[in-house]
């Protein structure tokens, strides 16, 4: 029998593609989506992708009532949790919506899983657990910083509930997955992401760009310490990540008051100006930029150790930097 994982936010970017491989490796999602940042035609993509079924409740999971209708008529066995609010500079003047939004999901989730004896969770957390690292590459034993943000924080707080829940739970079996920058879109074209109004990630404002829908790109500085005086991040494929949380479920099977965090990310470190040389290379198509102010708030350089990721989970990336610009650049050419 197939298993039935929920997937909350399972319409969203990263949740989509996750679903894509979940399908692939026989499992059965359910996707729970409110669509306050994707849309409906995500669905659509989705089965022409996998060519089944998707099935889809709309709802909150902040409201308690649905989500328990929902956990009663599926009987998952797991769930993956994505949905909640991402944008960080929206954080700090947004910070009641976020903590609403984001820690009061995670409660709700966990007291129906508890009802339905529903044991085994997988959540989106996040590479800003660890703010400024003081070594690179950052391993799980890299100690975890103050949030700057109320994003940042709503991760580090969901983070710590889990671990507490399952403290006290003895069936409940959890990880969180510290993902570093995911990038790209399905090499099909069909599902990519989809950032409403003004992108304030790095990737989809050079796609915007090159499509002629932004004037320009800014470079947040090129004075920092680092090879070329630009951030560096590690950009990972989303595909690449989808199946990070496929792997993930295999390795909660079978265990009980389990707890653990894991990094997801490439182990390479890649600069803001090299995505741009290298978007020129893989799209055909000069970008235009500025080298402006250095943005308040933005780590100097982070990139993941992957030993643990690639131990426990038994999962390593495929994909690289090219591959994710140059499925981001085709996703962008298809949504016009
Ligand atoms: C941050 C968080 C990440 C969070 C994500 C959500 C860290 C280390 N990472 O990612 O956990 O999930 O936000 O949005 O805190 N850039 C430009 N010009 C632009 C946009 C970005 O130069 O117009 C640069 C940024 O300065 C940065 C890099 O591109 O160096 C990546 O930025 P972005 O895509 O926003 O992601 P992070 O800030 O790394």
């Amino acid at each position: 029998m197939e298993k039935t994982i929920i997937v909350t936010g399972g319409a969203g970017y990263i949740g989509s593609h996750t679903v894509v491989e979940l399908i692939a490796q026989g499992y059965k999602p359910v996707i729970i989506d409110n669509f306050c940042n994707s849309e409906k035609s995500v669905v659509k993509g989705l089965e022409s992708i996998t060519k089944k079924e998707v099935k889809l409740y709309e709802g909150d999971c902040t409201d308690r009532n649905f989500m328990a209708q929902v956990f009663a008529e599926t009987n998952p066995s797991g769930v993956i949790h994505f949905a909640a609010y991402k944008a960080v500079g929206e954080s700090v003047s947004k910070p009641l919506a976020y903590y609403k939004n984001n820690v009061i999901s995670l409660l709700v989730l966990l007291e129906v899983m508890k009802e339905v004896n529903c044991n085994q969770l997988v959540f989106s957390s996040s590479c800003t657990v660890y703010g400024t690292p003081e070594k690179l590459p950052v391993t799980e034993q890299s100690p975890t910083q103050k949030a700057i943000s109320p994003y940042g924080n709503t991760k580090q707080i969901a983070e710590d509930i889990i671990k507490d829940q399952v403290v006290s739970d003895a069936d409940l079996s959890a990880v969180a997955l510290r993902y570093f920058n995911p990038i790209g879109a399905h090499p099909s074209g069909l599902i990519g992401e989809l950032p409403l109004g003004t992108p304030s990630n790095l990737v989809p404002f050079v796609t915007q760009t090159a499509a002629g829908l932004r004037n320009e790109l800014t470079i947040f500085g090129n004075d920092y310490n680092t090879p070329d005086g630009t951030n560096v991040r590690d950009y990972i494929h989303v595909v690449d990540l989808a199946k990070a949380h496929v792997k993930t479920l295999d390795y909660l099977s079978g265990k009980t008051n389990f707890y653990d965090f894991i990094n997801v990310g490439t182990g390479k470190g890649t600069s803001v100006l090299e995505i741009v040389t290298t978007f020129e290379k893989v799209s055909e198509q000069k970008l235009n930029y500025k080298i402006g102010q250095r943005r308040p708030g933005d780590v100097e350089q982070i990139y993941a150790s992957v030993d643990k990721s690639e131990k426990v989970l038994n999962w390593q990336t495929e994909l690289s930097v090219e591959d994710a610009l140059r499925d981001a650049w085709n996703w962008q050419l298809k949504i016009g």
